[in-house]
């Protein structure tokens, strides 16, 4: 597995009132009205202006090229993309339009000026979509906000950093394990909790999203200042030194998630 990386310019942060007329690459904060999604890496694309800073009107080849200067493997961006371009149907709908997805985000006929198929960023957040209970930062959709960061959760993560190396790391083990009480916590507090197989999956698929963009090694993990960059602030890590790697197989997601997948299962099997 490749592990090179490639050297950016390094995007400053600015207090510039206008974030539309910022150069790409350079973070702004989202404001109140901006759109945003429950996902942090899909909310620092916007507020580096890799994808529309406001959130809104994004299109495919857009949200792609950006996995791509993130040095997402290939076959991982188009998947996800692909997936999230479908027409969202709801789970069970009869009447739902050929292709669409209960996985998607747009609705029909959501197009720009040019027809070109668009999304915003809080349909991601879509229920019984892609979004799932048991978050690393966000509340469960029934008990609290699913949408926006949540200082205690947040907070709590940092803890499971490990202290070795300049300010700690994430290893993929110990996020294991914190999805693993995670889960616990939310069943003893959440009655509505929705919490299967396939969330157990995606939950496990981010992490290893994490590992695989940011790592720096499986044994050194995920820096834990890149972990306060894009969780804390959606800001992805350039100023704490990152680079985006140039080559990465999907494979490698699929095994680290799978890792974290076998030491995180929460379900009893008989
Ligand atoms: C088209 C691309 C992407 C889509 C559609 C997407 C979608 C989502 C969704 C729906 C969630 C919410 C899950 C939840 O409820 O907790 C989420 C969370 C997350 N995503 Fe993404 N994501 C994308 C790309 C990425 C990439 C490339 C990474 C990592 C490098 C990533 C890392 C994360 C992490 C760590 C979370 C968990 C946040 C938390 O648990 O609090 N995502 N993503």
């Amino acid at each position: 597995m490749t592990t090179q990386r490639r050297t950016q310019p390094q995007p400053t942060t600015t207090t510039s009132l206008d974030p539309l007329s910022l150069p790409r690459g350079e973070y702004h904060a989202a404001s109140a009205t901006d759109s945003r999604a429950p996902c942090p890496i899909m909310n620092s694309l916007a507020n580096h202006g890799l994808i529309s800073r406001d959130g809104r009107n994004i299109t495919k080849s857009s949200l792609e090229s950006a996995l791509a200067e993130i040095g997402l493997a290939r076959t991982a961006r188009a998947a996800l993309c692909s997936i999230s371009f479908k027409v969202h149907a709801d789970e069970g709908d009869v009447n739902a339009p050929k292709g669409s997805s209960r996985l998607g985000f747009r609705e029909v006929g959501q197009v720009n000026g040019d027809g070109v198929e668009v999304l915003n960023l809080d349909q991601v957040g879509r229920a019984k979509g892609m979004e799932h209970d048991v978050s690393l930062s966000r509340r469960d959709r029934e008990v609290g906000d699913h949408m926006r960061l949540d200082r205690g959760l947040y907070e709590r993560l940092m803890g499971v950093a490990t202290k070795e190396g300049r300010g700690g790391a994430f290893k993929l083990w110990s996020l294991a394990f914190h999805r693993r009480t995670l889960y616990a916590d939310s069943k003893a507090t959440n009655p509505h909790l929705i919490f299967g197989v396939p969330q157990h999956a995606a939950g496990c698929l981010e992490v290893a999203a994490m590992q695989a963009v940011f790592g720096k090694g499986v044994f050194k993990g995920v820096p834990r200042e890149y972990y306060e960059a894009v969780l804390g602030e959606e800001r992805l890590p350039y100023r704490e030194g990152w680079k985006p790697r140039r080559f990465m197989l999907l494979l490698e997601i699929a095994v680290f998630a799978i890792f974290v997948a076998v030491l995180a299962w929460p379900f009893s099997l008989f």
